[in-house]
C-alpha cells in the first residue's frame, strides 16, 4: 500500500488543503475541512506503481459517423419520463438530489415498481433505511407486489458482487450516495473522497455493463448536493426534486442532461398514497384563485417546452420603517428591486415609503425574466388598489430603459391561457412568432401590446377613471 499522507478536503467544494484551516480558501465556507487520507482516493494516482501497465492505443475516429439514439427504459410515469428526457438511459448514471423528506425514495420506489412490473430487472439498494421500512413504504404505495429486488447495504464492493449475480439489472437505485463507502478509499463514509470513489465505481459499472444507475443525493440547506458536488459532473444527468414546505406538490427539475433537454420539469402531488402525476400544472397553481383582488396578476410562463400559468401576488403597504421592507418568495429579489427602480424612474410610481411583498402562488419558483411584466402589473395594482381584470394574463421582459421586450414562445403561452379560459393578454409588441397576422393566438380581440412599461401603468390607472364613468 502506498504511504498515506494526511490532507484536508473541503466537504463543500472538494478542494484539497495541506493544512487545516477554519475557512476553505476555494469556496469560502467555514468548518468544512475534514482530515482524509490520500491513499487510494480518486485522483491520488495509482496506489501501486509496480502494477502499472503500459498504455494501450485506442482507435481515433472522426466526428461524423453512425449514431444511435440512446437506448432508454421508460417507466410509464409520464412526469418522470418527461424530466429524464424520455426514460432512463441504459449505461448512464443519474443523480436525483433533494432535501431530506421531500419524497426521493417515494418517487424511486414508485418508478422501480412500475419498471419491475413491466418485466425489467430492478435492484433497489438502500443505505438509509432497513428493509422493513422500505417494505412499509411499498405497502403504503400499493406496490408491494412488484418484483423489485431489495437490499439494505452500503459497501460498494458488496453491492457490485450482489448485482453481478444473475441477469444484468436494467436499473440499479442507490439510496443514497452519501451512505455508500468503498474499500478503495480509507476515509469515513459521507466524506468527499468516499462519495467520489463510490460514485466512480458505480458509474464505471454502469458504463461497462449497460445498466442504468440512479444515485440519490441529499441537498444541503444552501441548495447544493451535500458534499458530492463533485458527483454532479461525473454523472450524465442531474435532477432536483423540490417542493415548498407545507405545499403538497413537488417539482422534478432537470439541471443537467447529456441525453436530453435541461429545462424540463415534472410535476407531482404528494398524497397519502404516494406521488401522483400532475399533467396540467397550471390548474394546480391557479387552483385557489379568487377573482378580482388588487395585487394579483397571472403570469403565462414556460417551463421547458410546457407553458405554466401562475399567479403573482404583490402587497404594497405604507411602511413605518426608515428603510422599507422588500420581501420576495418564489422570485429573484434583485429582479424585484430592478422592476421597482424602473417603475420609479420611468413611470413616476413611487414605492419609497412603502413595504413591498411579492409572492408566487402555490410556492412555485419562477426563473424567467418574462415574468417582469406580470410583476410590474401586480405591484401597480396593489399600490393603486385597482384590481386587474381577472381574465387577463401577462408576460414580457422589462429593460432598464422601461421598454417592454419580446420573449420567446408567445404563441404557446397564449394557447395555454386560452385553454384555461383567459380572454385577454398583455404582451410585448413584436413577438416574431405572431407575425402571421391571424390574430394573437386566438385571443386576438383582446390583447394589449405596450412598447413602454409606462403604457401599462397608464392603462391600469385609467381603469379607475373608466370604472368611475360606469358608476355615474
Ligand atoms: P421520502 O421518500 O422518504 O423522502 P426522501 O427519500 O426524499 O428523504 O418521503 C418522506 C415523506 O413523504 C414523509 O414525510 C412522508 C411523506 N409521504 C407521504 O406523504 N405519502 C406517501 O405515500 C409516502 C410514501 C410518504
Ligand atoms: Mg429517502
Amino acid at each position: 500500500m502506498a504511504k498515506s499522507r494526511i490532507q484536508f478536503i473541503c466537504q463543500n467544494c472538494g478542494s484539497v488543503h495541506q493544512r487545516w484551516a477554519g475557512k476553505c480558501d476555494a469556496c469560502g465556507e467555514w468548518n468544512t475541512l475534514v482530515e482524509e487520507g490520500t491513499s487510494g482516493g480518486i485522483g491520488s494516482g495509482p496506489a501501486n506503481t509496480r502494477n502499472a501497465r503500459k498504455g494501450r492505443p485506442v482507435v481515433l475516429t472522426s466526428l461524423s459517423g453512425d449514431i444511435e439514439d440512446a437506448p432508454r427504459i421508460v417507466s410509464g410515469i409520464g412526469e418522470l419520463d418527461r424530466a429524464t428526457g424520455g426514460g432512463f438511459v441504459r449505461g448512464s448514471a443519474l443523480l436525483v438530489g433533494g432535501d431530506p423528506g421531500i419524497g426521493k425514495s417515494t418517487l424511486l420506489t414508485q418508478a422501480a415498481a412500475a419498471l419491475a412490473a413491466k418485466g425489467h430487472r430492478i435492484v433497489y439498494v438502500s443505505g438509509e433505511e432497513a428493509v422493513a421500512q422500505i417494505r412499509l413504504r411499498a405497502q403504503r404505495l400499493g406496490v408491494a407486489g412488484a418484483p423489485v429486488e431489495l437490499a439494505a447495504e452500503t459497501n460498494v464492493e458488496d453491492i457490485l458482487a450482489t448485482i453481478a449475480d444473475g441477469k444484468r439489472p436494467d436499473l440499479v437505485i442507490l439510496d443514497s450516495i452519501q451512505t455508500l463507502w468503498t474499500d478503495m478509499a480509507d476515509s469515513a463514509p459521507g466524506t468527499v473522497t468516499q462519495v467520489r470513489a463510490a460514485a466512480q465505481a458505480m458509474i464505471r459499472y454502469a458504463k461497462s455493463t449497460g445498466a442504468a444507475i440512479v444515485l440519490v443525493g441529499h441537498v444541503t440547506k444552501e441548495g447544493q448536493i451535500a458534499g458530492p458536488r463533485v458527483v454532479e459532473h461525473m454523472v450524465d444527468a442531474v435532477l432536483y426534486f423540490e417542493g415548498e414546505g407545507g405545499h403538497h406538490y413537488r417539482i422534478l427539475r432537470t439541471v443537467k442532461n447529456r441525453f436530453g433537454p435541461t429545462d424540463e420539469i415534472g410535476v407531482f402531488e404528494m398524497s397519502d398514497k404516494g406521488l401522483r402525476e400532475v399533467a396540467n400544472p397550471s390548474e394546480l397553481f391557479l387552483g385557489e384563485r379568487h377573482a378580482k383582488s388588487p395585487g394579483a396578476a397571472v403570469f403565462a410562463g414556460m417551463e421547458g417546452t410546457r407553458p405554466v400559468l401562475v399567479e403573482i401576488q404583490a402587497l404594497v403597504a405604507p411602511s413605518t420603517l426608515g428603510t422599507p421592507r422588500r420581501a420576495v418568495v418564489g422570485w429573484d429579489g434583485a429582479r424585484l428591486s430592478m422592476i421597482l427602480a424602473v417603475l420609479e424612474a420611468h413611470c413616476g410610481v413611487r414605492f419609497g415609503t412603502h413595504d413591498v411583498y411579492l409572492n408566487v402562488a402555490g410556492g412555485y419558483r419562477i426563473s424567467e425574466p418574462a415574468a417582469d411584466l406580470a410583476v410590474a402589473a401586480a405591484l401597480v395594482s396593489s399600490l393603486t388598489g385597482l384590481a386587474l381584470p381577472a381574465d387577463c394574463v401577462y408576460f414580457g421582459e422589462i429593460s432598464l430603459s422601461g421598454a417592454v421586450r419580446p420573449v420567446a414562445h408567445a404563441q404557446q403561452r397564449l394557447k395555454e391561457a386560452e385553454k384555461l379560459g383567459f380572454g385577454s393578454a398583455v404582451l410585448p409588441l413584436g413577438s416574431e412568432e405572431l407575425a402571421g397576422g391571424n390574430g394573437v393566438g386566438g385571443i386576438g380581440a383582446d390583447t394589449f401590446q405596450p412598447t413602454e412599461l409606462a403604457d401599462l401603468v397608464a392603462r391600469i390607472a385609467g381603469s379607475r377613471r373608466s370604472r368611475a364613468d360606469e358608476q355615474e
